[in-house]
């Protein structure tokens, strides 16, 4: 009987489903053919570098699996394919007691440099809609690989891995190419630290392991960012491992870094990764990284080359360095919620916020960043395995200000990089700005204003008494309103302060959520270096107006006994 189903193709399908392919081994030689077993006896993978269909006696390979795992109430088969040749499709069938099923197939990695092209994004939890269109979109690219920055779903339920994996069905192109995705551990998968090996059979429990594709042309460390606040007595060995797999592979071209919770996240109330940076920023720039891929924040990044500096210039732990520096590229909005692009930094290049992936074209002398908008996808027509470079017909790119292609490495004079507008300044640190201490009677002022620091110009405090908060407000021109392409407040504040914008709350800084009352307290004690330079806190220009803009800022102490309170602040504009 079961010979029988083999010969005749196509009358009674196997009862695989949920079908993926990962990369655990070296990818030119091996991948790992994973699927859900949902009913049928003794599934083996049928496959082979000759496409027979679903004839699956004629394929020259078989292989039963290596490993089954009932998890997320899915019967998980993995096949470790080995020993394939590099640079080849490979067709495959999963056949079983009760049938064949769907024919598909992959390709393996070259195994020395010669172009590809992948797909980089994360984060697509929560809506599904966005989620399937960038998963059709990956199959009209027909990338080499996916590389997956982890929060899949809402958190990793049985329910949810099963709707996930029915839509990560999407990616696979119509002649049944399916694309091998290199996962990477993020904090929705924290219920199980072992989430990805169980259901990609990743190289490591812990979720850090290292893939070379074409030979010396590039290589991925992926690190699980989770470690830290799930497994802290592991972190020591994650860090030993990176310190020492990175300076095992000098002649690689491409060195790319990967992992969930990114080191800067470019939304303001997102919890700064202080440690990431302390243990891997100096490793990545010694050791020439050229790009750093970061999720979990859901809005778009990419920054100027950095390196990590603490010195003048530097902000936030980082100095722009074009000759040597690593990018930042995110941050992962696969279909999870849009956040606002509102915590850029000077060595941001550009930002925003919508739902995307990276699409990435690797040469051996440059890298080619596009940042892929989940926009009309049905019109955008897919490539072909004759045209995998060519820019699809319909697809939505991104165009910041810096052009629609981040090139590695980066050279700001190349012709196909747009210079980015300096912003004009239109209210300079150190201007006058109108005061009060109960939002009634007004008087004027040289910033930076306030009392208890030597370094503001005092306020007139009625008999010594030391408010917890003060208003201050300030008439701003601007040409056209509609010329305004992005707004920056650069904030200097000690220690809360809430900015508006004719009459629209734009900024909220170091303050709570809610109703702001005369007694609310700023949320922590301002640290005296993001003094210096002020913050710049991207706005939204849509409520600026033509001609006359009211700015008013009302400043919160930390605590009723604290001795200063200071504010100046400065308006910057690109048009
Ligand atoms: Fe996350």
């Amino acid at each position: 009987m079961f010979f029988l189903l083999l010969v005749l193709p196509g009358l009674v399908y196997g009862r695989a489903d949920f079908y993926r392919v990962s990369w655990r081994d070296d990818p030119a030689t091996a991948a790992v053919i994973c699927w859900n077993q949902v009913s049928g006896e003794e599934p083996e993978v049928c496959y082979g570098t000759v496409d027979h269909g679903m004839k699956a006696i004629a394929y020259e390979n078989r292989a039963r699996p290596t490993r089954t795992l009932e998890y997320r109430g899915m019967n998980n088969h993995f096949v470790r394919l080995e020993n394939l040749q590099p640079d080849t499709a490979y067709y495959f069938v999963v056949c079983d007691s009760e049938g064949v099923g769907r024919r598909l197939w992959f390709k393996t990695a070259p195994d020395k440099p010669q172009p590809f092209t992948f797909i980089s994004g994360g984060d697509s939890r929560t809506n599904p809609q966005p989620r399937r269109e960038g998963n059709k979109l990956v199959a009209k690219l027909r990338p080499l690989f996916v590389l997956f920055g982890g929060d899949y779903s809402g958190s990793g339920t049985a329910e949810q891995w099963r709707e996930w994996f029915a839509d990560w069905q999407l990616t696979i192109s119509e002649d049944g190419r399916i694309y091998p995705i290199i996962a990477t551990h993020g904090n929705h998968e924290n219920a199980d630290l072992l989430m990805m090996e169980h259901l990609f059979d990743t190289p490591h429990p812990d979720q850090y392991y290292s893939l070379g594709i074409g030979g010396d042309m590039m290589r991925i460390w992926v690190l699980n960012s989770e470690l830290e606040y799930k497994a802290p007595t592991k972190v020591p060995l994650q860090n030993e491992w990176i310190h020492a797999d990175l300076p095992k592979y000098p002649a690689v071209n491409w060195k790319l870094v990967a992992y969930h919770r990114p080191m800067r996240a470019h939304t303001a109330h997102k919890a700064e990764g202080l440690n990431r940076i302390k243990w891997w920023a100096q490793l990545f720039y010694d050791q020439g990284v050229d790009a750093v891929i970061e999720s979990d924040t859901h809005m778009v990044k990419q920054s100027y080359p950095v390196r990590p500096s603490e010195g003048e210039g530097s902000y936030e732990s980082f100095i722009r360095d074009d000759e040597k520096g690593f990018m930042f590229i995110g941050e992962g909005s696969w279909g999870a919620p849009a956040r606002p692009a509102n915590d850029d930094k000077p060595w941001t290049m550009a930002s925003d916020s919508f739902h995307q992936f990276k699409w990435i074209q690797v040469y051996p002398d440059e890298m080619l960043v596009r940042t892929v908008k989940f926009d009309h996808i049905d019109s955008v027509e897919p490539l072909t395995e004759a045209n995998l470079f060519d820019e699809p017909k319909g697809m939505v790119f991104w165009e910041p200000e810096s052009g629609q292609v981040l090139r590695l490495p980066f050279d700001k004079n190349h012709p196909s990089y747009t210079k980015p507008p300096e912003p004009r300044m239109v209210v300079a640190h150190g201007s006058e700005w109108e005061w009060s201490l109960d939002g009634t009677n007004w008087a004027k002022g040289i910033a930076p204003l306030g009392y208890g620091d030597k370094k503001v110009n005092p306020v007139a405090l009625p008999d010594g008494v030391k408010p917890p908060w003060i208003a201050f407000r300030k008439e701003v021109e601007v040409g056209d309103a509609g010329a305004v392409t992005r707004l920056f407040f650069d904030l200097k504040v000690d220690d809360g302060g809430v900015v508006n914008l004719n009459g629209h709350e734009v900024v909220r800084h170091n303050l709570p959520d809610g109703e702001l009352k005369p007694e609310t307290l700023a949320l922590k004690k301002m640290v005296g270096w993001r003094l210096k330079r002020g913050i710049p806190f991207p706005v939204d220009p849509k409520f600026l107006k033509s001609g006359t803009n009211l700015v008013e800022v009302r400043v919160y102490q930390q605590s009723p006994k604290s001795s200063d309170l200071m504010f100046d602040m400065a308006v910057r504009v690109k048009e």
